[in-house]
């Protein structure tokens, strides 16, 4: 894990004075706040196409207390889309934190109302994805250069949340912009708009000549400055993301002073030991860690449930490949589910077979 550079704070004359008392209002203290804001010290990270409700339900078997992000889902889909589709989530889920694509203040509350309704413990603004579609859309990463809009649009959100938390995914800044600048212009205005929870991805995106992909390795991290900002803005709850690979790195991070670690591809393709210690290590929950074979059984009669309501095994199997990496037997496991989840019978007989294959390759190296 990188070091983050020495605190070094930028001028409050960067940012416009007005802005600043707003940012150290103390939150309001609701039940649901306090838990959500104890859950937020660990959270898997919203990725499109992974983290729907399969693989939320996967994750929340090992562990109790992470908060969980969904895909995002953009504002006008959310109003004129099938919402049991795109919004539908399992009970167990929660904490669970729906995210918003968008930039129209109107849309993007009437869609909070919906969510709210639906019962998400969070509506979470997405500031921080680079694609060509959701720049075309004006949402994501390119409203980093549009913070009086984001903040009008998370204004108009938490409004229609109400009592539910609305909270602020965003890059360090985007192309040219110089993050040292724009980043704590950007928490002052949103902070001021009422936002008091932010994730930064601790990078640029840059708009033009990288892919999402690349924007998610190429350029660099800057832990530091996400660190300054929480000396900055000491009324604000900020999670750090991106390039955290292991629980070590998140404890590290949060003994720094980061209120929060949010995790994306190392929970996504190692969901066991991001998860399934979180609960004892980053929670103090008693009791032991979430044993990967435990969390296949209690599968099962979800994957039941799943295939007698028409899913077809693979789209659930295809979250659970990454339960035993680095762990004896992960070949044979990724290797059956592989082979046989996408065909039509497929069911949880499949599943067991492959925990066999992992219970007899360990037995083998035992
Ligand atoms: C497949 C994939 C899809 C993603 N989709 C979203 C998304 O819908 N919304 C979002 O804010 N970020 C999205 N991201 C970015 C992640 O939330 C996260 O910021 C990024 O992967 C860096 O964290 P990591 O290094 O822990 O993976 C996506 C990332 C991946 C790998």
């Amino acid at each position: 894990m990188a070091q983050p550079a020495p605190l070094c704070y930028p001028s409050p004359s960067l940012i416009p004075f007005e802005l600043l008392p707003a940012v150290t209002q103390v939150p309001t203290d609701t039940e649901n706040s306090l838990t959500l804001s104890r859950s937020a010290r660990l959270s898997v990270a919203p990725m499109m196409d992974w983290t729907d409700r399969h693989c939320r339900y996967l994750h929340r078997l090992l562990s109790r207390h992470v908060l969980l992000y969904t895909e995002m889902v953009t504002a006008p889909a959310v109003l004129h889309g099938d919402p049991d589709h795109l919004l539908g989530f399992d009970a167990a889920e929660h904490p669970v934190a729906l995210q918003l694509g968008g930039s129209d203040p109107a849309e993007l509350a009437a869609a909070t109302k919906i969510a709210v309704a639906r019962g998400y413990d969070e509506v979470n603004l997405n500031v921080g994805c680079p694609s060509d579609r959701v720049q075309s859309g004006r949402f994501g990463a390119v409203l980093m250069q549009e913070p009086a809009l984001v903040a009008a649009c998370a204004a108009a959100m938490q409004e229609a949340a109400g009592d539910v938390e609305v909270t602020v995914k965003c890059r360090i800044g985007v192309d040219e912009q110089e993050p040292r600048e724009v980043l704590p212009d950007f928490l002052a205005r949103v902070s001021a708009a009422g936002i008091r929870r932010f994730s930064i991805h601790a990078r640029k995106a840059w708009l033009q000549g990288l892919s999402p992909k690349e924007n998610r390795d190429i350029p660099p991290l800057d832990y530091g400055l996400a660190l300054e900002m929480v000396g900055l803005f000491p009324g604000l709850e900020i999670s750090v993301n991106g390039g955290i690979a292991s629980l070590d790195a998140a404890e590290e991070f949060l003994d720094q002073g980061f209120h929060g670690v949010m995790i994306g591809r190392a929970a996504y393709h190692s969901p066991t030991d991001i998860l399934a210690a979180a609960d004892r290590r980053i929670y103090g929950a008693p009791g032991p860690d979430r044993d990967p074979f435990d969390v296949v059984e209690a599968m099962i009669p979800y994957i039941e449930a799943q295939l007698a309501a028409g899913q077809r095994l693979n789209r659930i199997t295809r979250h659970m490949l990454g339960l035993f990496a680095g762990r004896p037997g992960a070949r044979q496991w990724r290797r059956v589910l592989s082979e046989g989840a996408h065909l039509p019978d497929a069911g949880p007989a499949l599943v067991l077979e492959a925990r066999d294959a992992v219970l007899q390759a360990q037995n083998a190296a035992a």
